[in-house]
């Protein structure tokens, strides 16, 4: 579960509010995709519910557990993906995983199950002894994929997680989703691509210019709008609001 009350931030000198008051809840058993134009302030959202950004105004609570008067114990139900896979570019892919591990204090029998399912089910296990340097963008994000998600976190917050993946990946990643969610679990992720959000997500919320212009589920969208595709919905009310 995922709680956001009355939530803002300003960023540095020149005061450019990036989120202007936004309230959402996503619950377990939930896909939530978050939409909106490029600067809309989504991955600003992410940064305050992973505590990468300090909270200006509001609250955040992830499983109930409340962001800014447990940090640590709120990260421990996270698994974050962030917008751009750029990680230790000297360790190897296992060095890395190992690493993930240890600050999530796995113990060392279940990592290397757990290790071993995902990289195959990516398709990365024959790199995971190579340096990450020598990795593709989509290697990165897979690794980091594997990285987020392998200490089984009830809540997944990815920043726009299917950029670069191969469609084999991109469609496993999907059906991870899907089962986590059915699970109780929650998702939560950032996406410009309409198919993703009409196929996977339960409900969407469409923020601009750090306003939540609309939440709800994409029929709920199409009867407001004449059941256009999702993809015209998005660009008429990005548009008129
Ligand atoms: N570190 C920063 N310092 C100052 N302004 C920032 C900073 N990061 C983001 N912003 C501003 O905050 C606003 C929201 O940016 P954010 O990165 O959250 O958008 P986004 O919805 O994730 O966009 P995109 O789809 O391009 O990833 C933008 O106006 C951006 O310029
Ligand atoms: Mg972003």
């Amino acid at each position: 579960m995922l709680k956001i009350n009355n939530l803002s931030k300003i960023y540095g000198k020149n005061k450019v509010k990036a989120l202007d008051n936004i309230n959402l809840e996503v619950k377990k058993g939930e896909i939530f995709g978050f939409l909106g134009p490029n600067g809309a302030g989504k991955t600003t959202t992410i940064k305050l519910i992973t505590g990468i950004l300090k909270i200006d105004e509001g609250d955040i609570f992830v499983n109930g557990i409340d962001v800014k008067k447990n940090p640590i114990e709120a990260k421990k139900q996270i698994g974050f993906v962030p917008d751009n896979p750029e990680i230790f570019n000297r360790l190897t892919g296992l060095e890395y995983l190992n690493f993930i591990a240890d600050v999530f204090e796995m113990d060392s029998e279940k990592r290397a199950d757990i290790i071993l399912r995902l990289a195959e089910e990516f398709e990365i296990k024959s790199a995971l002894k190579e340096r990450i340097s020598s990795y593709s963008h989509g290697m990165k994000q897979k690794l980091v994929l594997i990285g987020a998600l392998m200490h089984n976190p009830p809540v997944w917050i990815l920043d726009e997680p299917m950029v670069g993946l191969d469609p084999k990946s991109a469609y496993t990643l999907k059906n991870m989703m899907r089962q986590h969610a059915d699970s109780g679990n929650t998702v939560f992720f950032s996406t410009h691509i309409m198919e993703v959000a009409e196929k996977v997500c339960d409900r969407i919320g469409i923020i601009k210019n750090g306003r939540i212009i609309f939440v709800g589920t994409v029929e709920e969208l199409k009867e407001k709008k004449n059941d256009e595709s999702l993809e015209k919905m998005f660009l008429e009310l990005i548009e008129n609001e």
